[in-house]
């Protein structure tokens, strides 16, 4: 009986601890000096893909060729026209109070030959109309260089599986540093390189498709951390004296949690973890090489499937020194997490080689953790409490900054789903402030709706809903965004909040 009630006691004080860890105070503060902004990308919002001189991307490409492998059978050529409708873009930066604004510059825009030979003025124009126009308004350029829309011409060489793309792509953040620097304080290099490479190269999910599996995805991620250290040098070296920003790279993590605690389940997921984000990170965060069990399996696979090396490209002790230390910030997008597994039936489940056969790990989402229709997104907020906490421990607690999180709903202004993801993504995000992660920023993906690559305009992503029937792309605050606002202006995250939409203003003193 006494043992009963023992248990009983013991099983109780269990559960009152795991609920007060998930609902802690009911309104929190941010620290001092914490920033909030919100997001967007080139190819995702701009429009005008062929206007004063931009030459085609890689996105132009396989949205006119195969129209319908979007799920809508969209494009990006007119998008949000924000090439266009900057200033109403700015306009809503200042009634959400934003700190600063994450946007990238176009590649084709800028250099319409893909080389420095040829600055594109109307390009420099408009870049420089949004910097100045966010920065009359005191909200500070977060600038990303490569989201996405190489251009066409650098993918007809073999784009990111050709190494001379590190001199090109160092080429064109010099020019960008050149034009912008003298207001820009923040850069990022590359966006997600995990989806750059397995998604676009070892894949066909994402432009360009090449869809060479286990080989292309790997050339792919050697020659794009190298781009990315020859960016991060030029700046250190030749801009950062006179200009005195920072630079980093953006990486996307889902975190993979063990389906079950077994040895087996416990492994596929830290597994996961490194092979999917830990492969870039390890090299600028950790060692300077790739991670170890990484290595280790694709030489290993390689040489038992015949390959005359391994084919994840070997870093040399020179490369590993030119990458190693080349990200003044932990810039992370987390979106939702995974549940990771694997048995006996895994061996054989894919084809070979392959990203996932190397990876031997099955990968997926529980039901319960939808919330809402988002097809990509499911609400899983102790997962991104445990990759902060997992970033803070394994890499000596580097200074991080949120640069994406959010959800997609459909379209409409009553975005109950968004509301609730935010703040439980927000909660969490203070949970591993409180036990020591430093984190300094987060960042709203995204500010208005926008071109979701594959899924059109089918998925919603946005503060503000944009009207694509309108031909002003009418912008229109979405309940969120009249929650983002509240937290902006008190500094702080109330749980029990409800956002009054009646009409959204400019603050004064924005
Ligand atoms: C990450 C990408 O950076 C962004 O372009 C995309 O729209 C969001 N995730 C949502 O999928």
């Amino acid at each position: 009986m006494l043992r009963n009630v023992t248990l009983l006691l013991l099983a109780i004080a269990h559960i009152s601890c795991q609920v007060t860890k998930n609902v802690r105070q009911d309104v929190r503060k941010f620290p001092d000096g914490f920033l909030f902004g919100s997001a967007t990308a080139s190819y995702q919002i701009e429009g005008a893909w062929d206007e004063d001189g931009k030459t085609a991307s890689i996105w132009d490409e396989l949205t006119h060729n195969d129209p319908c492998a979007i799920r809508d059978c969209s494009n990006g050529d007119i998008a949000d026209d924000s090439y266009h409708l900057y200033k109403r873009d700015v306009e809503i930066m200042r009634e959400l109070g934003l700190d600063f604004y994450r946007f990238s510059i176009s590649w084709p825009r800028l250099l319409p030959s893909s080389f420095p030979d040829n600055i594109n003025q109307a390009a420099v124009d408009y870049y420089n109309n949004i910097i100045n126009e966010m920065l009359k308004y005191n909200i500070q350029p977060m600038v990303t260089l490569y989201h996405w829309d190489l251009p066409q011409k650098l993918q007809d060489l073999g784009g990111w599986a050709n190494p001379n793309i590190v001199d090109w792509f160092g080429d064109y953040a010099r020019v960008a540093f050149q034009m912008f620097g003298d207001r820009v304080q923040y850069w990022m290099t590359i966006n997600e390189p995990y989806q750059i490479c397995y998604e676009g190269y070892g894949d066909d999910y994402k432009a360009p498709r090449v869809n060479i599996k286990g080989i292309a995805d790997y050339m792919c991620a050697k020659n794009l951390l190298l781009a990315h250290s020859k960016a991060y040098h030029i700046y250190d070296q030749e801009f950062r004296p006179s200009q005195g920003g920072s630079i980093f790279i953006v990486y996307s993590a889902t975190w993979h949690e063990p389906a079950t605690d077994s040895e087996n389940d416990i492994q596929a997921a830290e597994e996961a973890n490194q092979f999917t984000w830990g492969v870039y990170v390890h090299p600028i965060f950790g060692s300077g090489d790739y991670p170890p069990i990484v290595k280790e399996r694709i030489a290993r696979k390689s040489a038992q499937q015949g390959f005359s090396r391994s084919r994840l490209l070997e870093l040399s002790p020179e490369e590993v020194e030119y990458i190693r230390g080349t990200s003044d910030l932990f810039a992370l997008n987390h979106y939702t997490t995974r549940l990771t597994y694997r048995n006996e039936s895994v061996p054989g489940s894919f084809e070979i080689p392959s990203f996932e056969d190397d990876m031997e790990v099955i990968r997926y989402f529980l039901d319960e953790w939808q919330i809402g229709e988002s097809t990509m997104v499911k609400s899983v907020p102790w997962g991104f409490y445990k990759l902060l906490t997992k970033i803070r421990e394994d890499y000596n607690n580097p200074t991080i900054i949120i640069t994406e999180n959010g959800m997609s709903t459909s379209a409409g202004l009553v975005d109950e789903d968004r509301v609730i993801n935010y703040k439980r993504y927000l909660n969490a995000l203070l949970d591993a402030i409180e036990d020591g992660s430093d984190i300094r920023a987060y960042t709203a993906w995204s500010m208005l709706d926008n071109f979701e690559w594959r899924f059109g305009y089918t998925e919603r992503f946005g503060l503000y809903e944009v009207d694509y029937e309108s031909p002003e792309r009418t912008r229109t605050p979405r309940k969120s965004a009249f929650l983002y606002k509240e937290i902006l202006r008190t500094r702080t995250l109330d749980m029990n909040y409800e956002p009054d939409t009646d009409v959204m203003v400019i603050d004064v003193g924005h």
